[in-house]
């Protein structure tokens, strides 16, 4: 009763009040269906946390506020997954109604809290579920230094909605502040401007003054330390580890600059790195402001740096122009990969670029092979299915190719102009494949479409493919025959270090090994020289660990168990799992994973879950 007469006042004020208009955009942008709000109806604007991290009980509790415009809206719609909400406040501080709507298996629960076309702020109290999809909650021994838990949270694609209840799309973009209070001995940091140390009360203040969808807000908590690289980069990392992050990061300052000089400024001030517990799902994440990075980049070369340039090229492409729905995240990471190896060919030359893209392009070649036909096509519709089940190589090096194309077609210095307009006229704003399209007729093509077709919406390898080349990759190739036939005429094996080439040269090595007609009497030879079973370099373990499972090598078995439970990456676990599978060792994998799944983030579980059809 209450609430109708509230409505009632609401409707009646809104007459003569002057609420804000919607955002234009609204009318051009695509329906996300992974998301259960209305936008048309109202849409968040600015988000104020007040949480506390319960370490004892795994959980987040505390309140969400949102500033949102409202149109005519009875109902502000939010997603939450696993969510326990408390009660619901509106601006006068009175309790309001609200219901959770029915379960669904992806998008999780709406929220549906009743409003008057009148408000424009609303508090949510709540807490997360102990296994809320996006966060782990690591235990001291899942940590590098073993000392101190740690907690992350991963909220690309659809998991933001797992710790706070929001308007899960990228679509919608919003400022946020936030109060965190966690254990005295720990740092809390986020996707914003962030602490350079513990103070002693635990209770942190962030503020993200730019506009970002909600599957960039992100926080982590632990025994952190800085080190700043330069005046805007620097590297955040357990203390036991910091060091070796900050060497192997050295050049985050130089690739900034290099970022700039070609699609205009650095949009977020500061770049900074925080290296997370092997048990981090991806290589990174770039969370504006503070890109989240696996430690096994830390090979001690720096030769895998391009994950740096590749999350610092999503301040451009992704965090500053966003793809509008999870069906063109081809917009997201086909420009990323493209700017990652111009950053890269800037700082380490051509033949590294080129060593890259070759390795990206046999990823995509497995992809293309592995995945659903309907997603090889760099726009897909992913109604009714979960982001992830369309996660593959082919947003990526799909994306690049076609790029690229454009590149040869148009020269550099063209598209590069083209590129930088792009990016500075779409800021801060989301983009669908077909504005994309359009924005590329009007500025570079000259109204010339012949190869969007091809390239955007068909299925499978475009027609006119420039396969990536490098040079450095014959030699290694040539290196690998020459080894095949000495170990096949007896010569006796002479050690070699590993440090004679990059890492991305070894692992090209060892992909050209031929599992038909090589032999595992082969792989003790290459063993014997390189000692790969024992090399502590990840990129290396995975690409060896892979072969040798395909050829029941089994001298592997221990390390590579050892490195299947300490590393949570989903890049190397999905080839690695596979490959057991694929090699009638399913029960090796069961064996192995029900060690190694309790150290898995909740993406990964969900990938590996469903290849070995494992039930918990
Ligand atoms: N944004 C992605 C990671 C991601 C994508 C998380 C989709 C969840 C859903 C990130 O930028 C990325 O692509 N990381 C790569 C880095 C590599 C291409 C250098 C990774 O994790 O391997
Ligand atoms: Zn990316």
């Amino acid at each position: 009763m209450k609430n109708l007469v509230y409505i009632a006042l609401g409707t009646a004020l809104t007459a003569v009040s002057c609420n804000k208009q919607i955002s234009s955009t609204t009318e051009t942008e695509a329906k996300d269906n992974q998301t259960f709000a209305d936008l048309d109806k109202a849409r968040i604007k600015h988000l104020s946390l007040d949480i506390e991290t319960d370490f004892d009980t795994h959980q987040i509790k505390g309140s969400a506020a949102y500033t949102f415009e409202n149109n005519q809206a009875k109902q502000l719609i939010l997603d939450t997954e696993k969510l326990t909400i408390d009660s619901v406040l509106l601006a006068n501080g009175q309790k309001t109604t609200y219901r959770l709507g029915e379960k669904d298996s992806i998008k999780g629960q709406a929220l549906i809290i009743d409003v008057t076309p009148n408000d424009t702020i609303v508090k949510v109290f709540y807490k997360t579920s102990p296994d809320a999809n996006a966060l782990q909650w690591l235990n001291p021994q899942q940590t590098h230094d073993k000392k101190h838990p740690f907690l992350l949270s991963q909220g690309q694609a659809i998991l933001t909605r797992s710790w706070i209840p929001i308007q899960d799309t990228p679509s919608v973009r919003l400022t946020y502040d936030a109060k965190v209070k966690t254990p005295k001995d720990l740092l809390p940091l986020m996707s914003a401007i962030n602490p350079k140390e513990k103070n002693f009360e635990g209770v942190y203040t962030f503020k993200m003054p730019q506009p970002i969808a909600p599957y960039l807000i992100a926080l982590a908590v632990g025994d952190v330390q800085y080190q700043p690289i330069d005046n805007r980069t620097g590297v955040y990392a357990e203390p036991g580890l910091l060091k070796a992050a900050a060497w192997e990061f050295a050049d985050m300052g130089k690739m900034v600059t290099a970022a700039e000089k070609l699609y205009g400024k650095y949009p977020w001030e500061q770049f900074d790195v925080l290296v997370l517990p092997p048990s981090f799902p991806f290589g990174g994440m770039e969370n504006p402001r503070l890109t989240f990075a696996t430690p096994t980049a830390i090979v001690g070369d720096r030769s895998m740096t391009n994950l740096i340039a590749h999350e610092l090229a999503h301040s451009w492409s992704g965090n500053l122009v966003t793809n509008s729905t999870w069906d063109d995240f081809w917009v997201n990471e086909g420009f990323t990969v493209y700017f990652e190896r111009r950053i890269m060919e800037e700082l380490e030359g051509k033949d590294y670029a080129d060593m890259i893209s070759v390795i990206g392009f046999q990823d995509l070649e497995t992809s293309m092979k592995n995945i659903p036909e309907k997603y090889t096509s760099l726009k897909v519709n992913m109604k009714g299915a979960n982001p992830d089940d369309a996660f593959s190589d082919v947003p990526y090096d799909k994306g690049y190719l076609f790029l690229k194309m454009l590149e040869d077609k148009y020269g550099r210095e063209k598209f590069d102009k083209f590129l930088n307009q792009y990016f500075s006229s779409h800021a801060f704003q989301t983009m669908t494949t077909e504005k994309f399209v359009d924005y590329l007729k009007a500025n570079l093509t000259n109204g010339d479409d012949s190869f969007v077709q091809e390239w955007i919406y068909n299925t499978g390898w475009p027609k006119d493919l420039k396969k990536p080349t490098s040079k450095l990759f014959d030699l290694t190739e040539a290196q690998l025959q020459q080894d095949i036939t000495n170990g096949r005429n007896k010569v006796a094996p002479k050690k070699v270090a590993i440090s004679t080439k990059s890492t991305n040269e070894w692992v090209h090595f060892i992909r050209q090994i031929d599992t038909t007609k090589n032999t595992k009497e082969d792989l003790a030879y290459l063993d014997a020289i390189y000692d790969f079973t024992n090399s502590k370099n990840p990129e290396i373990e995975c690409a060896w660990f892979e072969k040798a499972f395909l050829m029941h090598y089994d001298k592997v078995n221990t390390n590579a168990k050892e490195f299947l439970v300490n590393v949570g990456r989903r890049k190397f676990l999905e080839p690695l799992y596979l490959a057991l599978k694929e090699s009638n060792q399913l029960d090796l994998a069961k064996n192995i994973y029900k060690d190694a799944r309790p150290n898995y983030h909740f993406v990964a579980r969900q990938t590996i879950d469903t290849m070995l059809n494992y039930k918990p």
